[in-house]
């Protein structure tokens, strides 16, 4: 019975998807789902072939008779007080020595706790993107926690992963919840990637006047430039797609409210705590709040209508897809500050060069130019992305196609929030005097806080400010 290599609980899609993932590369699997009748179907989807390599077992006391010790059990159940609960009714049932691995998109401050509270029982968290997709056939995974617990775990992971170009999409990051961290900066960059693309896609509809499929053509032929990824390439697909029942595109008939599960949200929140500036990813959150308060959109739309909207080819379909490319450069030089600022913060030591290699493939965000981006930021972890000579050379270029267009949209009407962010950005991070010394003034005129002069570079300066 012992024999298994790894066991798995929650055979949603997720967790079914990483079972076969598991067994398809060679290693015996016990899985065990809250409802028995999934257990049976996902054993039958399985087919013979796996068969032998999983175990559907009815009771979590026959899924830890399953493995063999000392145990470990990967969660993939909904993050949050179920994982809690799981861990609740797992633990008594384990050995010390045993590991429960959380492969969910856990908070990392859940995945601290956890990995502090479950005494001799280890506690490891692996963020794993991918979707549906990935999960069967090789997705991300940013491991955290005790290296002891990775050493136990690395074989499997590293060979479910994804590969780029031989290299395995998985890395142990660093300790407590450092893996769920990355994992949640990651989809704070799917948000902005994805909303900066729904904004030239805006443009395109609303400025030019163009038709679904034409914009999917559109980011179709992007795909063959510096913007190739995962999520332009879905984009031309998502937008060239027919609905067979309005017999037009399917785009047009999707209700223009984004859903979140949180964790986007949760890397705006991480950004404040840790003052880590990542504007493009909180315009992206905000965005997403704002697309689901539809009434109120209908509301002021009605109160003061739209902008005049035809941009009149004031911007070409290069300029936008320049424009795309310094936005999202401009993105990951704050997600990657982000995550060196957290690094910093906990003392967790990440690679960022590891960071950039474990999203070349597999993840959601997966592009060709995370492949430069690895190579950048091995050069010199320490400088910002932006200023690494080959993305500063590309910026120099296309920062000026982003003012167009930013500017453009906003003459005519049109909100491009993440676009936008980027340049502020941009033109904030290359403003050497700012206007900081207002505020100073302003917080030393109500609050005697106190400046610092920039002639003598004496601190704790206040007024007079009578004039
Ligand atoms: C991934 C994704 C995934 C995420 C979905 C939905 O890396 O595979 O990030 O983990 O759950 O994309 O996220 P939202 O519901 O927040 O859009």
């Amino acid at each position: 019975m012992s024999d298994a290599d790894i066991g798995l609980i929650g055979l949603g899609t997720m967790g079914a998807a990483l079972a076969l993932n598991i067994a398809d590369n060679g290693f015996e699997v016990a899985v065990w789902n809250r409802t028995t009748a999934r257990t049976q179907e996902f054993a039958k989807e399985a087919g013979p072939f796996l068969a032998s390599q999983i175990t559907p077992t009815e009771t979590l006391k026959d899924l830890v008779a399953a493995i063999r010790a000392p145990r470990a059990i990967i969660l993939m159940v909904p993050a949050g007080q179920p994982v809690d609960d799981q861990i609740a009714a797992l633990a008594p049932l384990l050995s010390p020595g045993d590991l429960i691995i959380d492969a969910g998109n856990a908070n990392f401050r859940d995945t601290n706790r956890r990995s502090a509270a479950t005494g001799n029982i280890g506690f490891f968290g692996i963020g794993v993107s991918g979707g549906e997709e990935g999960a069967r056939n090789g997705p991300s995974i940013m491991a955290g926690g005790d290296a002891a617990h990775w050493s136990r775990v690395e074989t499997i992971l590293t060979a479910i992963a994804a590969d780029f170009q031989g290299s395995p999409c998985v890395a142990y990051l660093g300790p407590e919840g450092a893996g769920h961290f990355v994992k949640t900066v990651h989809n704070g960059i799917e948000y902005a990637d994805m909303q900066m693309i729904a904004e030239t896609y805006g443009l395109m509809r609303d400025g030019m006047e163009m038709t679904a499929p034409e914009i999917g053509n559109v980011f179709s032929g992007w795909n063959d430039g510096p913007l190739k990824s995962y999520l332009i390439e879905i984009s031309a697909t998502v937008a060239r797609t027919q609905d067979a029942a309005t017999n037009g595109p399917l785009l047009d008939v999707i209700v223009d409210a984004a859903g979140q599960k949180g964790t986007g949200r949760w890397t705006a929140i991480e950004a404040q705590h840790i003052a880590a500036p990542v504007p493009v990813i909180e315009a992206a959150v905000a965005a997403r709040n704002l697309s689901a308060r539809r009434d109120a959109r209908a509301e002021m739309e009605a109160l003061f209508g739209t902008g005049p909207v035809p941009l009149n080819g004031d911007i070409t379909l290069d300029e936008m897809e320049q424009a795309l490319t310094a936005g999202k450069i401009l993105c990951y030089s704050q997600g990657f500050g982000m995550i060196a600022a957290a690094s910093n913060e906990f003392g967790w030591d990440l690679s960022l060069p590891d960071v950039a290699r474990v999203w070349r493939e597999g993840c959601i965000i997966r592009s060709a130019m995370l492949d430069d981006m690895a190579a950048a930021l091995s050069d010199d972890p320490k400088r910002a992305l932006m200023a690494a000579p080959v993305f500063a050379e590309i910026l120099a270029e296309t920062h000026v196609a982003l003012r167009k267009v930013v500017g453009a949209a906003v003459a005519h009407g049109i909100a491009v929030p993440a676009l936008s962010s980027g340049l502020a950005y941009f033109d904030t991070m290359r403003t050497a005097r700012g206007t900081a010394n207002m505020i100073q003034g302003q917080r030393d005129y109500f609050g005697l806080h106190g400046f610092e002069r920039l002639d003598d570079g004496s601190s704790g300066q206040h007024g007079p400010w009578a004039v």
